[in-house]
């Protein structure tokens, strides 16, 4: 494969600009979901795809990791070392970018897996990643001794970790949905459209973050929302903001991130983070049939679904328009494919709105 091209990131006056490698299949397809806008009436439903970042490398985690990475390799690092869930996205992104890069990868991954890998994890072996897997709880307790271990035991081999923390959201990562604004500011030129509505899922914060300062910086008027697929509004509003103030901080940009509004609905995590109920494969299945659309159950479909609900019950009705940010997680869909026919993503009747 090419090496990838390398340099500063965005361009921003007075800002200090992080090194970036270009990785990602950009500018991302912008998308009207008008099938399925019919279906639900109100604002005209606009898709961001970013589940077309890239092929096996696709979603949100390639957009964060340019810089992240970008940022290890400044640092002379030779192996990444990151944690997630056993069906993290962004684990295997990072393992198959290792890849690409000549990079050594290690994961610290939470839970126990059972049978042959599947989705995510099954991409990770086969990526080359070394893969270590603990029980939730100890995974919980002892995450940062677990991480700081795996980079003792590297550097004891001779050689050079460099730890991202889950979803590589920090202030480096916020970059990516920072640098994501300028393409949104050009879609929304495309296609004549002034959005006052982007709505993506959360997880550890970072693309929330991002997409928050970014359509500030870029002058846009619409604001974020944060659909939570774990924690509640208050982790994500803290989480969110402490990312960006130390962002503002590395890299001296002038926005007071303090006073950005973060918008987060909690109202649709269900039973927990990767566990959705039949509603959520209700919907994947509606998108699917309506748009073509391949939504995941752990983080897209979930926000989605609280999107198409909001508008139901008429949040955005003065939307003329809104956004969602498809931050890609196909793979996590196939890990829970009886799940999927269980909850009823097949079943026609009732789906409809
Ligand atoms: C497919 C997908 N969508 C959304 C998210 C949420 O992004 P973030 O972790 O930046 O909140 C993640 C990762 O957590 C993801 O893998």
């Amino acid at each position: 494969m090419p090496a990838p091209q390398s340099g500063a990131g965005p361009t921003l006056t007075g800002v200090r600009p992080p090194p970036r490698l270009r990785l990602a299949r950009l500018p991302t397809p912008f998308e009207p979901l008008d099938r399925l806008s019919a279906l639900v009436g109100g604002p005209r439903i606009w898709v961001k795809r970013d589940d077309l970042s890239d092929c096996a490398v696709s979603g949100n985690k390639i957009r964060k990791l340019e810089f992240t990475i970008a940022q290890a390799r400044q640092e002379n690092a030779d192996t990444l070392v990151t944690c997630g869930g056993l069906q993290s996205n962004h684990c295997r992104a990072t393992a198959l970018l290792g890849a690409r890069l000549g990079l050594g990868v290690e994961l610290v991954l939470r839970g126990e897996p059972s049978g042959t890998p599947d989705g995510n994890l099954f991409l990770d072996h086969l990526a080359g990643a070394s893969v270590h897997c603990y029980p939730a709880r100890r995974y919980q307790q002892e995450h940062e001794a677990l991480l700081a271990a795996h980079s003792k035991r590297v550097q004891a081999q001779g050689r050079r970790p460099f730890v991202i923390p889950t979803g590589a959201s920090d202030a480096i990562g916020v970059w990516g949905y920072v640098a994501a604004c300028a393409e949104l500011a050009e879609d929304f030129v495309q296609a004549g459209i002034d959005p006052r509505v982007v709505v993506c899922a959360t997880g550890s914060g970072g693309t929330q973050a991002g997409l928050t300062a970014g359509l500030r910086l870029h002058g846009l008027r619409a604001e974020a929302w944060g659909m939570a697929v774990c924690d509640d509004a208050a982790w994500f509003r803290n989480k969110v903001h402490a990312d960006l103030a130390s962002w503002q901080q590395r890299y001296g940009v002038a926005l007071d991130t303090a006073a950005l509004a973060v918008n987060v609905l909690d109202d649709y995590i269900g039973a927990g983070y990767a566990q959705a109920g039949q509603d959520v494969f209700q919907t994947i299945g509606l998108v699917a049939r309506t748009e073509g659309l391949v939504l995941d159950p752990v983080y897209t479909g979930k926000a989605f679904h609280g999107m198409l609900h909001e508008m139901r019950h008429g949040r955005f009705r003065d939307a003329k328009d809104i956004v969602f940010v498809h931050t890609g997680g196909l793979f996590g869909l196939f890990a829970q494919r009886g799940q999927a026919l269980a909850g009823g993503a097949l079943a026609v009747a009732g789906a409809e709105p």
